[in-house]
């Protein structure tokens, strides 16, 4: 006989509560409860048909998946929740489903920003193995020598890991203080700390594209679903 058993971890991934990573944080912070006790172990396996699982006293049902792109406008965190009681781009996105944003953009970065309630889709984007392709219009408080324009795409040390742009383009040969930059690197405030080593500020980010999606005419603070097929593409490009 199969079991129907599946990891605790994954089964609330894919319930739509978080990405695989952060439901392993509620674990580990005894919020999880299967059929009456607290389980600390993400590789507990649970039947999804038989088991009770509730998180913060709140029984888990598998829900829709839902997926929007939105144009994330500057002064929004993207945290489903702000301590300091800043926006949060929760408040852009209609939905009635638990939903989170795939990764995170700074307060004033723009731009290309996925929400979702499927973890593993969220798991997939966000991977170093999986190499998703992220690109950024990034504005410079001077102009960026063509020297350092290709150490970024060579490489540099940050914080003790090697990071690099895969390309690095000028907006025209006039503006350098203008560049369209293209990263696989996830890691937060990346693109402001690879100029920062060289000695540039970033006075202005947006995320044009992300996972060969983009923005299109969508308007700052707009948002809309994603389609079938750039939902297939998404998961057939990085299984
Ligand atoms: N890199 C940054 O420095 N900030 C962002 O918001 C995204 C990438």
């Amino acid at each position: 006989m199969t079991s129907n058993k599946i990891r605790l971890n994954k089964y609330l991934a894919e319930c739509g509560i978080d990405s695989r990573r952060k439901v392993e944080e509620l674990i580990s912070q005894g919020r999880v409860i299967v059929n009456g006790e607290v389980i600390n172990d993400f590789s507990f396996k649970v039947d999804a048909a038989e088991d009770k699982v509730l998180l913060d006293g709140e029984p888990i049902r598998l829900q829709k998946k839902v997926y929007y792109l939105l144009n994330k406008p500057k002064g929004y965190v993207t945290t489903t929740s702000d301590e300091k009681n800043r926006k949060t781009v929760m408040e852009l996105v209609r939905s009635d489903l638990k939903i989170f944003p795939v990764g995170r953009l700074d307060f004033n970065t723009t731009g290309l920003l996925l929400l979702t309630n499927d973890g593993d889709f969220t798991n997939l984007l966000l991977h170093p193995n999986n190499k998703v392709p992220r690109i950024y219009r990034v504005a410079l408080d001077k102009m960026l020598d063509e020297k350092d324009r290709l150490v970024l795409i060579k490489g540099i040390m940050l914080e003790g890991k090697k990071g690099r742009f895969e390309d690095v383009r000028y907006k025209d040969l006039k503006m350098k203080k203008q560049v369209t930059i293209k990263t696989v690197e996830g890691r937060n405030h990346f693109v402001k700390n690879m100029f920062k080593v060289l000695g540039y500020k970033v006075t202005s980010l947006s995320r044009i594209k992300f996972a060969g999606l983009s923005l299109g005419d969508l308007p700052i603070g707009a948002y809309r679903e994603l389609t079938k097929d750039e939902i297939k593409g998404i998961l057939k490009k990085n299984v």
